[in-house]
């Protein structure tokens, strides 16, 4: 009988430790460790026997086509330019986003194209997977589906139809019978992982991981196999939201800087490929509300911030923040205080970006101070005005980059009234045309007078 032996794992790092720990010396996280049992000196360990000679760098080739389209361009731009043949990528998320569906869709497409794809579910039976896929589309013979949950017969599966994309739906149902501890433990999820990797590297075979993120780090979560994967992906957004966002959060064949945008709707997930648009409502002059602009990466992208001060019925006041760091707002609101001189701190405060998207680039704080002035003096904006620029603590508003394709992006969406930095103004100036009225200021001061006096 194979011997067995106990070690503990951090359930935040996966540092592994042959005694309990309280302090994690890998993430300094308390009382994070928990204890599986291992089997020792498993008798699949022969996977490093094979690929032991090493080549001359110079005579490695590369295949004419190293990469697949998915024909979900959003998905091709985060991927950067489609799926890298060999690679392994993780596709984390809460559960109920949307990862089964958009990796069936994806599978779909590719499948189409002429690819084997094998979609492998432990979460779903077959006639589930079947359902969901009348939804979102039709498939053909290049797809195959396997319900299994064992890594051993996945791993055969894999080995005798060698695929050229295989989904793992998710890694927390998978398991290995090396292995005692239950599914989705540390232990069981680095096991499958390898495996995992073996697979995609020996038989170039794209492996696409799902992991569910789990909040309480109970069990074993994507951030555990990130370093050992090529590709990070994200899919997030607001459940009941509309918008479902990509991102990628490391990647070895490309930027991390895309997202892609998705839309959920009852025939599966639909590309938003001018998320512009969408984000916001053009005709509506409501009080609190502002058009900023942020970058996805190097794409601009036009969006509503909204804002809502009232009296407070506290001696606290309440600060509620949707898609944005509260400490930023309660930054933005103290320099506000200061250098307007009006008594502003002591209302609740309500902030909102729509869409449900998450916001964490400074170059929207002038859009913010836009909405909340709105509230405040109960002025509705301009429908025309877009701004944007960072606001310091001395409330002088510095440049942010790429400014003139935030000014781009306004143009091409038909607005006309810009608030921007003035430290951006010779980026923008050669590219503005007549019909555009910029104000570039210096000072957090200067925004009032703008969005009164229209
Ligand atoms: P799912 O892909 O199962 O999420 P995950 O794999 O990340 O857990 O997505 C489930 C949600 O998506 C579910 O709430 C139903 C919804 N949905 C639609 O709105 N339209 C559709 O066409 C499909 C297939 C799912
Ligand atoms: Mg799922």
């Amino acid at each position: 009988m194979a011997k067995t032996k106990t070690v503990y794992y951090c359930t935040q790092c996966g540092y592994e430790s042959p005694k309990w720990l309280g302090k994690c010396p890998g993430c300094d996280g308390w009382n994070t460790f928990t204890q599986e049992t291992l089997v020792k000196e498993s008798s699949r360990n022969t996977h490093k026997q094979t690929m032991t000679t090493p080549v001359i760098l110079n005579e490695v080739s590369i295949e004419d086509s190293p990469r697949i389209t998915t024909s979900f361009p959003e998905l091709d731009r985060v991927l950067g330019g489609g799926i890298v043949k060999g690679s392994l990528v993780l596709v984390g998320g809460d559960p109920g986003i949307g990862k089964s569906t958009l990796l069936l869709q994806m599978s779909g497409k590719i499948s189409d194209n002429g690819k084997e794809v094998l979609y492998i579910s432990g979460e779903e039976s077959l006639s589930q997977i079947k359902i969901r896929s009348e939804r979102v589309g039709t498939f053909n013979e290049h797809l195959k589906v396997l319900c299994e949950t064992e890594i051993e017969v996945i791993e055969n599966a894999i080995v005798n139809s060698k695929p050229d994309v295989v989904i793992i739906d998710s890694i927390q149902t998978m398991h290995s019978n090396d292995i005692t501890s239950i599914p989705g433990s540390i232990a069981q999820v680095r096991q499958i992982t390898n495996t995992l990797m073996y697979l995609s590297k020996q038989y170039n075979i794209t492996i696409f991981i799902v992991g569910h993120v789990t909040k309480s780090g109970a069990v074993a979560g994507p951030k555990i196999l990130e370093h050992m994967v090529d590709c990070v992906l994200y899919f997030e957004g607001d459940k009941d939201g509309l918008y479902r966002i990509l991102r990628v959060t490391k990647n070895r064949f490309g930027s991390t800087n895309e997202i892609g945008i998705f839309q959920m709707s009852d025939i599966g997930l639909e590309e938003v490929s001018n998320p512009s648009q969408f984000l916001i409502d053009e005709n509506n002059e409501i009080q609190g509300a502002a058009i900023t602009c942020f970058l996805d990466g190097n794409r601009p992208i036009l969006i509503e911030l909204q804002a809502l001060l009232c009296k407070s019925q506290y001696s606290m006041p309440l600060r509620t923040t949707n898609g944005i760091d509260y400490k930023r707002i309660n930054m933005l609101l103290a320099i506000i205080e200061k250098y307007y001189k009006i008594n502003i701190s002591s209302l609740d405060t309500y902030i909102n970006v729509t869409g449900g998207l998450k916001l964490d680039e400074t170059a929207i704080d002038v859009g913010l101070v836009v909405a909340i002035l709105s509230s405040y003096y109960s002025k509705s904006i301009n429908n025309s005005l877009v701004s944007f620029g960072e606001i310091g603590l001395s409330g002088e508003v510095k440049g942010v980059k790429h400014a003139s394709l935030r000014v781009a992006e306004a143009i091409r969406l038909g607005y006309t009234n810009i608030i921007m930095p003035y430290t951006n103004k010779k980026d923008v100036e050669k590219n503005s045309s007549a019909n555009i009225n910029i104000h570039y200021i210096k000072n957090i001061t200067d925004i009032k007078d703008i969005i009164m006096e229209d």
